[in-house]
C-alpha cells in the first residue's frame, strides 16, 4: 500500500482555515491555494534522491550533494488543479506540466475526460498529479487510470482537502501511488461535497458561480 500522510505543518493548516471561510474572495483564496501547495512540495520533494558532485567554491573543490535520478511532471486535473500548479512551479520550476481535464456530473458524481495532454516522457518522470479535493475519489482514480494508460508509473496523488471516503478507494484502486493531503475531512454529504471542506474549489479559484 502507498503512503498515506496529512501534511498538517501549523502553517498549512492555518492556510488550509483562510480557504474554507466562504468569506475568503478569489484574489486571496487563489493565492492562499498556491501558497499551500508550496509548502506541500517542499515535503513531498523530501524523499528525493540526490547524488555526490563535485563543485569549487572560492576556496577548494569539494563533493557536495544535488538532486538526482528521476525529473519531475505536475499533472493538474481541470480545472481546479490548475491552482496548485504555480506554488510547486517554484520549489521544482524544471518540471514540466501535463493536463487531464476531468468534470464530475453534478447528478451521477460520475467523473468525464474531456481533455488529455503530457509530456512525451512521462514514463520516466515522477508525477505530481495535484487536485484540491479528493471526494468520491473518482476523479483522482480516472485521471491516474489515464497516465497509466499512457505509460505512467510513478505517482504521487497530492489534494488540499480530502474525504475519507475518497481516500479508501483510491488506495484500493491504485495502491502504489501515495497520496498527501493538507487535510483529511469528516464526511461527505449527499451531493458528493467534502464536510466541512471549502466548496467547490473550481468555482472559488476561478470566481464561477
Ligand atoms: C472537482 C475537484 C475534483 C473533483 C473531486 O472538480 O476539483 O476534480 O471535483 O470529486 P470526486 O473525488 O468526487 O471525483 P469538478 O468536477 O467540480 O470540476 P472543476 O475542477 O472543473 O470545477
Ligand atoms: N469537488 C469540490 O470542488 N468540492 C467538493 O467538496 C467535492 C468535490
Amino acid at each position: 500500500m502507498g503512503k498515506f500522510q496529512v501534511i498538517d505543518h501549523p502553517l498549512i493548516q492555518h492556510k488550509v482555515s483562510i480557504i474554507r471561510d466562504k468569506n475568503c474572495g478569489t484574489k486571496v483564496f487563489r493565492e492562499v491555494v498556491d501558497e499551500i501547495a508550496m509548502l506541500m512540495a517542499y515535503e513531498i520533494s523530501r524523499d528525493m534522491p540526490v547524488e555526490d558532485v563535485v563543485i569549487e567554491t572560492p576556496i577548494t573543490k569539494t563533493t557536495q550533494k544535488m538532486l538526482a535520478g528521476k525529473k519531475v511532471a505536475i499533472i493538474p486535473i481541470l480545472r481546479a488543479g490548475l491552482g496548485m500548479v504555480d506554488g510547486i512551479l517554484q520549489l521544482i520550476p524544471a518540471a514540466k506540466v501535463g493536463h487531464v481535464g476531468l468534470y464530475r456530473d453534478e447528478e451521477t458524481l460520475e467523473p468525464h475526460e474531456y481533455f488529455v495532454k503530457l509530456p512525451e516522457d512521462i514514463d520516466s518522470r515522477q508525477l505530481l498529479v495535484v487536485d484540491p479535493m479528493l471526494a468520491t475519489g473518482g476523479s483522482a482514480i480516472m485521471a491516474i487510470d489515464s497516465l497509466k494508460k499512457r505509460g505512467a508509473s510513478n505517482i504521487k496523488f497530492v489534494c488540499l482537502v480530502a474525504a475519507p471516503e475518497g481516500v479508501k478507494v483510491l488506495q484500493e484502486a491504485h495502491p502504489d501511488v501515495d497520496i498527501y493531503t493538507a487535510a483529511l475531512d469528516d464526511h461527505l454529504n449527499d451531493h458528493g461535497y467534502i464536510v466541512p471542506g471549502l466548496g467547490d474549489a473550481g468555482d472559488r479559484l476561478f470566481g464561477t458561480k
